[in-house]
């Protein structure tokens, strides 16, 4: 396949970036998009010019650090994937493929195709975690029962990679589909319970602080997000969120 790419350009945080024309050749239809972006690395380095600068670590579709725009859309044109998992059989010989990063004021570009996504660190650090008592006379995980449709959902929500699609997409840059998953997670299982309503709160309250908007239930963030996060999730996060409130008053 032969591909015009139109790639952001942008030196750093400070700088106007720019879209870049850059053609590329012989890639193939079985390559991933991260692969084709290797080949147009390679391509630069080859003739002296710096690489284009862009997230991803598993390429697996696990870490959640690739993150592009790609013609419009988050991670894409395929359903249920994320850039390392797109596939170029999904262009058409010839076809311009306009690649940009996130746009979010809460997660600004840094370099090229990579956003700041420390945003969403803050929030987890806020309420993402469980407390264990480590004395020794630990339960093992195993000994609480755990009925399986609650089980079903806490995985269901534990499947949110945080790679940031649904802000991206979100025309209110809004994180409530991210914060939702993780406050969703815990609040299913007896490990979640010690924390529960300070989780909702102090996760809620970190997303404000970070700048990012509100749900105007558009549902744009649930057909972009690469692991079918649902929108029930945040009708969760606000019920869990005003339960906490009125027990904190
Ligand atoms: S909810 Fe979906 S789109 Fe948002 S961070 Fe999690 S996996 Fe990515
Ligand atoms: S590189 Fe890990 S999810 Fe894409």
């Amino acid at each position: 396949m032969n591909l015009t790419l139109k790639v952001w350009r942008q030196k750093n945080k400070e700088e106007k970036g720019g879209l870049e024309n850059y053609p590329v050749t012989g890639i193939s239809e079985h390559a991933s998009f991260l692969e084709m972006l290797d080949v147009l690395n390679e391509q630069l380095i080859n003739e002296g010019k710096e690489p284009v600068a862009f997230d991803h670590d598993c390429r697996e579709g696990i870490c959640g650090m690739c993150s592009l725009y790609i013609n419009g859309e988050a991670h894409g044109p395929d359903r249920k994937v994320t850039t390392c998992q797109l596939h170029m059989r999904m262009f058409k010989d010839g076809e311009t493929v306009y690649i940009e990063p996130w746009r979010s004021k809460s997660m600004p570009v840094i370099k090229d195709l990579i956003v700041d996504r420390s945003a969403f660190e803050k929030i987890q650090q806020a309420g993402g975690f469980i407390s264990v008592n480590t004395s020794g006379n630990t339960q093992d995980a195993n000994a609480l029962p755990i009925a399986k449709p609650m089980a079903d959902k806490a995985m269901d929500a534990a499947t949110c990679i945080g790679c940031g699609a649904c802000v991206a997409t979100c025309k209110n840059s809004s994180a409530m589909l991210f914060v939702a998953a993780k406050v969703s997670q815990y609040s299913y299982l007896p490990q979640g319970q010690v924390e529960r309503k300070q989780r909702a709160l102090n996760m809620v309250e970190q997303m404000d602080k970070e700048g990012f908007g509100n749900c105007t239930n558009t549902g744009a963030c649930e057909v972009e997000c690469p692991k079918g996060i649902s929108l029930e999730f945040i009708a969760r996060m606000n019920r869990e969120y005003l339960g906490a409130s009125i027990a904190s008053e």
